[in-house]
């Protein structure tokens, strides 16, 4: 856990005094990322080098694990905290292994392991230890010497991470790639992170919770639903945009939103369809499913009562289907693609476990604005109508 208590940095420079960090009061709860947004020059690399004393503070304290950390010396402070500098900051005349390595080194770890180390952090970071163990920085493009920063970072597995925007140079498709690799790798080893960064679509992909500063302050520190859905104020309405509603879509699952699967078989008669569909409520179709519980259509209300004979003879091929896993983001695209406004959840077998619609998405996202205007806080168990959810 990192504590940070009243720290303040004020610059003396031959202008005067330059308050870069103002007061700030926050805690990250081991093994929880908290990323660090804000314009450029708002003092996020400033708090961030204070915690391990590379800027020493003007005034405040620094604890982590509850220990008070102005009692150690730099040097033990600064091992045991892995650090991704802004700047990069390999050392040019080390190959690519000697600067991973560094750390390990210097806390005596045997060859063989540290080694073995390198070669799994450069798999890591995507890139390819027989090309690029051996190389050195400068015949690295920014991105790759970034990718390596990262590495050299993790390498000695320090429980705490400082990183300095560590993937800004890298292009946004190997980013996405890294991101979802720091986060697999976050899963496991269960780091305290402080993450520094510009840009509020990964400050919400990356982050337990975000601390938005302005020219020194802590403006607000919350949940990204939280910073998305309840800004504290204009400058963090603004620095969020005007989408903030739409970027909530990245942070719910299918698995959180969608209703339980209701669903007939190609054997099962019309009128069977046209029961089950005036039972649960829904107005207009129903998913058919092989034996497997597949989906592999959806049999219309019109059909189930104009029509006659088993299901499996008057269905239309679904457009599509979505994974338990995916975000709503991904939802929300097919939808649009698609122009469809429901769709079956699919388990990783490709079985039917639930089933999504639009207007089940936007009672779930609304609950929290519900919230806000009516101060009447819902049940968390409020159960979503599905007459009043499903339009297929
Ligand atoms: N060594 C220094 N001496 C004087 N002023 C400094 C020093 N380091 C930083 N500052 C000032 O402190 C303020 C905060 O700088 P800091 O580097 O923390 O910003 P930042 O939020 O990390 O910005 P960026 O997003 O551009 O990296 C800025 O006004 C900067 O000019
Ligand atoms: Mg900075």
């Amino acid at each position: 856990m990192i504590k940070i208590n009243n720290l303040t940095k004020i610059f003396k420079t031959p202008n005067g005094p330059v308050t870069a960090a103002n007061n700030i009061q926050m805690e990250v709860p081991e093994g929880e990322i908290c990323v660090l947004l804000g314009p450029s020059g708002c003092g996020k690399t400033t708090t961030l080098k204070m915690i391990n004393r590379i800027v020493p503070p003007t005034s405040g304290k620094v604890f982590i694990n509850g220990e008070d950390t102005s009692g150690l010396d730099t040097v033990s402070l600064r091992r045991n905290i892995g650090y991704v500098i802004q700047q990069i900051g390999l050392f040019p005349n080390m190959t690519i292994e000697e600067n991973i390595v560094l750390v390990p080194k210097l806390l005596g770890w045997e060859s063989a392991r540290y080694k073995k180390r390198a070669l799994e952090l450069l798999d890591m970071v995507a890139l390819d230890p027989s090309v690029f163990l051996k190389r050195y920085p400068k015949e690295l493009s920014g991105g790759q010497q970034q990718r390596i920063g990262v590495a050299r970072a993790l390498a000695a597995d320090p429980p705490v991470m400082l990183m300095d925007e560590p993937f800004g140079a890298i292009d946004p498709i190997n980013r996405e790639i890294i991101q979802d690799e720091f986060l697999k790798m976050q899963k496991v080893l269960n780091k305290t992170i402080m993450f520094v960064s510009h840009d509020i679509d990964e400050a919400v992909k990356m982050s337990n919770r975000i601390a938005i500063f302005k020219a020194g302050e802590l403006i607000q520190y919350d949940t990204p639903d939280n910073i998305l859905a309840h800004p504290k104020d204009e400058f963090v309405k603004n620095f969020v945009g005007d989408d903030r509603a739409l970027k909530r879509l990245r942070l719910v699952n299918v698995a959180q939103v969608m209703e339980p699967p209701i669903h007939v078989l190609q054997t099962d008669s019309l009128s069977d369809a046209f029961q089950k569909m005036q039972a649960c409520g829904y107005f207009h179709a129903i998913t058919l499913v092989n034996k497997s519980t597949q989906p592999i259509g959806f049999v219309t209300k019109e059909a189930t009562q104009t029509r006659q004979g088993q299901c499996g003879e008057h269905y239309i091929g679904l457009k599509s289907v979505i994974s338990i896993n995916d975000d709503l983001r991904k939802v929300a695209s097919k939808m649009f693609t698609h122009d469809i406004t429901w769709m079956p959840c699919v388990d990783d077998e490709g079985r039917m476990v639930g089933q999504i619609t639009q207007k089940g998405i936007t009672h779930y996202l609304g609950a929290t604005y519900r919230r806000d205007s009516y101060q009447n806080p819902p049940n968390e168990s409020e159960h979503i109508d599905p007459s009043n959810t499903t339009s297929c």
